[in-house]
């Protein structure tokens, strides 16, 4: 079970995430303000942080992979930015269908060669892996796991409750038969959303690089929110906590 000494021993051992430019400073920035402008109206959860978040990852993974860092660079800045149309059609079209239509306009716009284009293009229409648009390339693979691994974790939980504030959700509701609530109401705390969806993430992930870091991930969630649920109950019992799962 992940603990706060191994948290302390990650982190003697990080690196710097590597925050670089493989498409080259000058497109880089380019594509990360257009970027910023299709994200920024969108906000919240999925605001520029978000993709900045995954663009680091994308090429944490993607250098351990030696996948070409140039598609991951370009793929992840762009993979949400076909978010606003689809939160405005009210989910009746897939960001990301629409964002590979967008970036593959703007990339050639950008005088990127047919071949980037058609790699990028790839890994942005995959990167929900939803029906008949599954990740194939390793680049897309990545990308895939680079987003996923943004929703668990401290700040899968931080982007959790983010998400339960705009829709006006309580603070916890561990007691509530998960079965019986729904999206966007009272009941669509951060501790659904982790039981309905964050808890099954790390079982879905592609790479071996991405798996190690979704355990580790996940591991701290369990130990959140059974945290959550002491203090809740008003414990001031601030010992080790036990290892069982978050009961349901
Ligand atoms: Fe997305
Ligand atoms: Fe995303």
């Amino acid at each position: 079970m992940y603990s706060l000494e191994d948290e302390k021993r990650a982190d003697a051992a990080a690196e710097p995430h590597p925050t670089g430019c493989p498409l080259g400073k000058e497109l880089t920035e380019k594509l990360r303000l257009i970027s910023r402008q299709y994200c920024e109206a969108e906000g919240g959860c999925h605001g520029p942080d978000h993709t900045e978040r995954v663009h680091n990852l994308a090429l944490h993974l993607g250098k351990l992979m030696q996948a070409r860092l140039d598609i991951l660079s370009g793929a992840a800045l762009l993979h949400d930015i076909g978010r606003q149309e689809e939160t405005r059609a009210k989910g009746r079209i897939c960001h990301a269908e629409k964002g590979a239509e967008l970036a593959r306009k703007i990339l050639k716009e950008n005088g990127l060669p047919e071949e980037k284009i058609r790699e990028i293009a790839h890994c942005i229409e995959a990167h929900r892996y939803r029906n008949n648009r599954k990740p194939v390339s390793v680049e897309a693979r990545i990308l895939y796991d680079a987003d996923k691994l943004d929703s668990i974790g401290a700040v899968g939980i931080g982007r959790a409750f983010l998400f339960a504030g705009q829709v006006g959700a309580k603070l916890h509701n561990h007691n509530s038969n998960i079965d019986n609530t729904a999206s966007y109401s009272l009941e669509d705390t951060a501790y659904r959303e982790f039981r309905v969806k964050l808890c099954k993430i790390r079982d879905r992930m592609l790479t071996p690089e991405g798996r190690r870091l979704a355990e580790e991930r996940h591991d701290f969630m369990e130990i959140f929110f059974r945290r959550l649920e002491r203090e809740i109950n008003g414990s001031r019992d601030s010992g080790p906590l036990a290892d069982e799962p978050v009961s349901e």
